[in-house]
């Protein structure tokens, strides 16, 4: 521990008179935070100050002894169609296999650490988080990550929070952040969230960024460029370097949207190509857990400039071991601790089970999958070659050809997104599925391909729920148990 933190230490050890418990919370944040329990007791009333009708007497609680619970979730999981039942071909949603053995790492009790112990008294989990902060760096190319942000989503929002904050100390006003008409809608989202004015960029007849668009679209008030490289239609930036040089002439910083970069590893970085923040989406490019938009792990990188405005705390080395501390100009927290810590350690184990070379055989045989399968379907498949995904055209209504593959056993692709594509069928197969795999979806995409309109419109009829009604499903989900009496 450096000298400043042992001082840190050694003044908070001796600053409050209170119980151990309550000294713990002090050498966590470096000041008293009350527990909840406590800050109830002290100050809230809790009986009068819930509403009558949120408050109840008895809890109705379903009484089913054990067996009957173990089978009806088994019967619900054999309902489902997960990873572990076949592929789930979603386009940029990157769906890949989660290795088992990254399971058994993370249930290793040493790391079962309370995360309000002192630094001292965690090195193991500090020695880890500062050796994944170093690999995502290395592999982005990155000079520094902050591992906080607990989605891709997440990762954007804080990324462009870092972005504001540096112009701003730059006493540089700018309103505008350039989104790609292909990027995903989390670009769109994060940076109207963040109070900029989104300008959108279209595409030309390759699918690739219009340069002379963006020349025309840049100017002093253009704060960043929002983009993913290989985009949405899994295609290569290939005037990268034009493209930073233009917004870096026009003051402006450069953002790379990482849920692609499992087609990139180990063969280009992003801070290679004049990328200045990235974001990393743990589960698309080291297989962690997702999960509905979380909890997973989206960790940003940035150049030297940007490093001292990233969330705190950030781990380094110290004097035998390693510390936490706060960046200079840090826009403060953005999770709760590190995040969503045994996502991160999944990650940390796949990388190290990997090494270089199995992270480069990854994004081969990502690739390669893609213009496999590409090659192998009877739809109508616009631009190329590909990295990790394609877009097909359904010469239907793609979600009705969504619909028809699930009677054939098979996840269907994201579907009418990019909009570029007329009906759109997003595929991304991954590298984690195997040519048999590849040639049954191809099987199953040439089957709906053969189908009339009509019949199309049928589907699916071997599922076992037939078709919902996504809106409502989405905007009033039943998600209690007494609904099923409804
Ligand atoms: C291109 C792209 N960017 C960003 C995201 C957002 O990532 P997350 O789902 O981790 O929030 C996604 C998610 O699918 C994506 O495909």
């Amino acid at each position: 521990m450096s000298q400043e933190g042992r001082e840190r230490a050694d003044d908070e050890a001796t600053a409050p008179d209170e119980a151990p418990h309550q000294q713990a919370r002090w050498y966590a944040g470096g000041q008293y935070e009350p527990l909840l329990s406590e800050k109830s007791s002290e100050s809230v009333d809790v009986d009068s100050s819930l509403p009558d009708d949120l408050t109840r007497d008895e809890l109705e609680l379903p009484s089913l002894v054990e067996p009957e619970v173990a089978r009806h979730y088994t019967r619900l999981s054999q309902m489902n169609y997960g990873i572990e039942s076949g592929p789930i071909p979603l386009g940029s949603c990157t769906m890949k296999y989660n290795p088992s053995f990254t399971e058994d790492v993370a249930a290793h009790p040493g790391n079962r650490v309370h995360p309000l112990r002192a630094d001292e008294d965690k090195q193991g989990i500090l020695h880890l988080l500062y050796e994944l902060q170093e690999t995502l760096a290395t592999i982005g190319g990155m000079d520094a990550v902050t591992l906080q942000p607990p989605a891709g989503a997440a990762g954007e929002f804080t990324g462009i929070q870092v972005a504001k904050a540096y112009h701003e100390a730059n006493g540089d006003d700018r309103s505008e952040v350039i989104v790609p008409e292909s990027a995903h809608g989390t670009n769109f989202a994060s940076a109207a969230m963040a109070g900029y004015d989104v300008v959108e960029l279209p595409s030309n007849e390759e699918g690739r960024v219009e340069v002379d668009a963006l020349e025309a679209a840049v100017s002093d008030d253009t704060a960043l460029l929002m983009l993913t490289n290989p985009n949405t239609l899994g295609l290569f930036e290939r005037d990268i370097e034009a493209i930073a040089e233009i917004v870096h002439d026009a003051g402006g910083l450069l953002y790379y949207d990482g849920a692609n970069l499992n087609s990139l590893l180990g063969k280009a970085r992003p801070g290679d190509m004049g990328f200045d923040i990235m974001h990393f989406n743990l589960h698309k490019t080291f297989a962690t857990p997702h999960g509905g938009g979380g909890p997973g792990q989206g960790p940003i990188g940035v150049g030297e400039d940007l490093a001292p405005f990233l969330p705190t705390p950030q781990v380094r080395e110290a004097e035998g071991g390693y510390e936490t501390y706060e960046p200079t100009h840090s826009i403060g927290r953005v999770h709760e601790f590190m995040g969503n810590w045994l996502v991160l350690v999944k990650a940390y184990a796949y990388i190290l089970r990997h090494g270089d070379e199995g992270l480069e055989n990854v994004s081969e045989t990502a690739v390669l999958n893609a213009n496999y399968l590409a090659s192998q379907i009877e739809y109508d498949v616009p631009y190329g070659p590909f990295h990790h995904e394609f877009v097909a055209s359904a010469n239907a209504d793609a979600g009705d050809v969504a619909k028809a593959m699930l009677d054939h056993g098979v996840h269907p692709p994201t579907t009418k997104w990019p909009e570029i594509v007329d009906e759109a069928l997003m595929t991304e197969p991954t590298e984690t599925e195997s040519k048999r795999r590849l040639d049954d979806l191809a099987a199953a995409f040439n089957a709906v391909a053969a189908m009339d309109e009509e019949s199309l419109a049928e589907t699916p009829t071997e599922t076992t729920a037939r078709r919902i009604d996504q809106a409502t499903a989405a905007r009033n989900p039943r998600l209690s148990w007494h609904a099923l009496d409804e």
